[in-house]
């Protein structure tokens, strides 16, 4: 995969809060194509699995508790350049740094309620990718 996709998920305080389609607009408006979309719901198994990387933070249960909470949104994403713009449109981690218009400014409540997903490397974007989908589910053009 090269510098044209990323992974993204709405996770469990935007689905419950009815911003799924709120949050989809604004992707698509901002140029992203969805080439697989999928909702789902994650199990602890795939939830520690997918944030192995912080499995030695303070917060892991924390976040793992609420990425199985309810249903999430699972979607790959096309553009040019997917990996940094799509961060640049959910704005920083914690929602009060987040940038005014940006998804996490608009949706997110808190450091772990932060409404979305985004891959951060060309290369985790494919692990990621590849952990929600089949290559059968995936749009191919
Ligand atoms: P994500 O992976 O979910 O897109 O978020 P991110 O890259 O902006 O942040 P990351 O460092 O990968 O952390 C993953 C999720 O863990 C929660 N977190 N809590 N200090 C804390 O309490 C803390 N740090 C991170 C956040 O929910 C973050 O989205
Ligand atoms: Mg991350």
């Amino acid at each position: 995969m090269d510098n044209n996709r990323t992974f993204t998920m709405i996770k469990p305080d935007a689905f419950s809060e009815g911003n799924t389609g709120a949050i989809l607009q604004k992707i698509t408006n901002s140029g992203f194509k969805i080439v697989a979309l999928k909702l789902t719901q994650l199990t602890p198994e795939k939830a520690k699995a997918f944030y192995a990387v912080h499995k030695d933070k303070p917060f892991f249960e924390n976040l793992i508790n609420f990425m199985v909470s309810g249903p999430i949104v699972a979607a790959i994403l096309e553009k040019k350049n997917a990996v940094e713009d799509f961060r640049t449109l959910i704005g920083a981690t914690n929602p009060e740094d987040a940038a005014e218009g940006t998804i996490r400014n608009l949706f997110a409540s808190s450091m772990s309620k932060n409404a979305i997903h985004g891959s951060d490397s060309d290369e985790n974007a494919a692990i990621e990718g590849a952990f929600h989908f089949n290559e059968n589910e995936i749009l191919n053009h």
